[in-house]
């Protein structure tokens, strides 16, 4: 079991596509551990992005990406780093996948509605800056006939 974090840009929440979007990973087979709803400061974004800092579209993302809320989440399944970011599409919407969310919900590289890690070591820094190891829940269990919450 592996786990990766992913987020649900500014742009997406906007359009209200978070459900929409969270339904896709759940039915997808990933297990939502850690969940919050958050409006990164530049700090934060320069954090999350600093791979990118000094190329020429680095302003325009942290603009982009602390201009209102996004979904933090942290999902885990088997290779859930490469799944997801296959799942998602490419960068750009324009070059992604048929059926893939990008494909299915952008046009645009600048406003590509979601984020996912692109690397183990990535997805466990990422998940650092955005989480308390004490707000995930990792391995919990689906229990299809009912007896997880007891009744009587
Ligand atoms: P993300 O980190 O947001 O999940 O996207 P990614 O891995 O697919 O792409 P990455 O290379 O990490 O780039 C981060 C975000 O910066 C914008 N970008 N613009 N104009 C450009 O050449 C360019 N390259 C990247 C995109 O919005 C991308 O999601
Ligand atoms: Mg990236």
């Amino acid at each position: 079991m592996q786990r990766t974090f992913v987020a649900i840009k500014p742009d997406a929440v906007q359009r209200g596509l978070i459900g929409e979007i969270m339904q896709r990973f759940e039915k997808k087979g990933f297990k939502i551990i850690g969940l919050k709803i958050i409006q990164l400061d530049r700090k934060t974004a320069e954090k999350h992005y600093e791979e990118h800092i000094g190329k020429p579209f680095f302003e325009g993302l942290v603009k982009f990406i602390t201009s209102g809320p996004i979904v933090a989440m942290v999902l885990e399944g088997i290779n859930a780093v490469e799944v997801v970011r296959k799942f998602m599409g490419a960068t750009n919407p324009a070059n992604a996948d048929h059926g893939t969310i990008r494909a299915d919900f952008a046009h645009t590289m600048e406003r590509n509605i979601v984020h996912g890690s692109d690397s183990y070591e990535n997805a466990e820094r990422e998940i650092a800056i955005f989480f308390d190891e004490k707000e995930l829940i990792p391995g919990w269990t689906r229990d299809l006939e009912g007896r997880f919450i007891q009744l009587n």
